[in-house]
């Protein structure tokens, strides 16, 4: 395989993101700037987050190619997320990286957001295992939540995913009824170690049903049930919402792996368990995760954070597989230049 350097850019939520990545696995130069516009909302408001990109790609896009030095000559392709995601924002950066292949004179690879969180754990070097097909990845961030079953480049399984809301969202929620600040995964995780994981018995959605679908906001309305009275979150005693947070934690957990351990039986030829998405950065989840992998003889992987959260060298990567299988199934790159998979 021709060894390829990509430009890429991210744009679907609220990260404005850039990278120059290579088919080593080699990251030339990547910035990310994190929207910091929707703090204030307490989530993810689209038009800001569109408007945010629009002023920061360009600059980011700049400095990348100043970082990595590199002449417009050595980079093969221009690659973009084309969706899923909020539409603004996907218009910006695809429309950004066309006008980009379009002046360089470059293929556009348009990449489907999820596609590139499944190849990650891929990328030479990010783990201590070369990861082959076929593989299983729990997708979980505060937009997505889903299990697919990875068998080849452009080959996904969707084994299930929310009925409802991501679980990403359930933490955000149960976060802000508690009284902390968005995006409140994080906050609630720090807060449910001071708290009593039993104190609290709360429904563990679809637990013990068939097949692996998730469901989290009969989850969410019983931690509200639990909170009538203290809408006002000054008035929450410290304990009474530890104790919350970390029963809160164990239910989504217990629920998560109990879907998880039917997916795994439903893929008997699976050889490893991955995760990505925010929410695989909450600890006591990696944990639990682990221990249901080691339980049916698995490896189990987690990307470095950076590369679990929405990102551009994900983007880049994925655009360097579909280019390598092109070339190895002799389909022209121009069959694929122009559109979004
Ligand atoms: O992947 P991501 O950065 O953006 C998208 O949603 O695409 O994921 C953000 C989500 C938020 O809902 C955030 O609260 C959650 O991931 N999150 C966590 C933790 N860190 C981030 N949830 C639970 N525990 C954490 N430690
Ligand atoms: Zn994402």
């Amino acid at each position: 395989n021709k060894n390829l350097t990509i430009l890429s850019i991210e744009s679907s939520c609220d990260d404005t993101a850039c990278a120059l990545v290579q088919s080593d696995g080699t990251v030339f130069a990547e910035q990310i700037y994190s929207q910091k516009e929707h703090v204030e909302f307490g989530g993810v408001v689209p038009e800001i987050a569109a408007r945010a990109h629009l002023s920061h790609l360009s600059t980011l896009v700049k400095k990348i190619l100043s970082q990595a030095q590199l002449d417009w000559s050595e980079i093969d392709a221009i690659a973009a997320t084309c969706g899923p995601g909020l539409i603004g924002g996907v218009i910006v950066g695809s429309s950004f990286a066309k006008g980009l292949a379009l002046a360089q004179n470059l293929p556009f690879i348009g990449i489907n957001h999820i596609e590139a969180h499944a190849l990650t754990v891929r990328i030479p070097n990010i783990s201590s295992v070369q990861v082959q097909f076929p593989y299983l990845l729990f997708l979980t961030s505060g937009g997505h939540c889903q299990c697919i079953h990875v068998t080849n480049i452009g080959e996904y399984q969707r084994l299930g995913g929310t009925i409802d809301d991501a679980a990403g969202e359930a933490f955000d929620k149960v976060a802000k009824m508690l009284g902390l600040s968005w995006p409140g995964g994080p906050a609630l995780e720090a807060l449910a170690k001071e708290g009593d994981e039993n104190a609290f018995s709360l429904p563990r959605p679809l637990y013990g049903r068939p097949g692996c679908d998730f469901s989290f906001s009969g989850l969410k309305t019983a931690v509200a049930n639990l909170l009538t009275g203290y809408e006002n979150t000054d008035t929450l005693p410290r304990q009474l919402a530890a104790d919350i947070a970390a029963s809160f934690q164990k239910a989504i957990t217990t629920a998560i792996i109990n879907r998880l351990e039917n997916a795994i039986k439903m893929v008997p030829d699976t050889t490893l368990l991955a995760t990505a998405g925010g929410v695989a950065a909450n600890q006591y989840l990696r944990k639990r995760l682990l221990a249901l992998a080691e339980q049916y003889k698995l490896p189990f992987i987690a990307p470095p954070m950076k590369y679990c959260t929405d990102n551009a060298v994900m983007i880049g990567w994925a655009a360097i597989e579909i280019l390598h299988q092109a070339s190895n199934t002799n389909k022209l790159i121009d069959d694929i230049s122009l559109l979004p998979r």
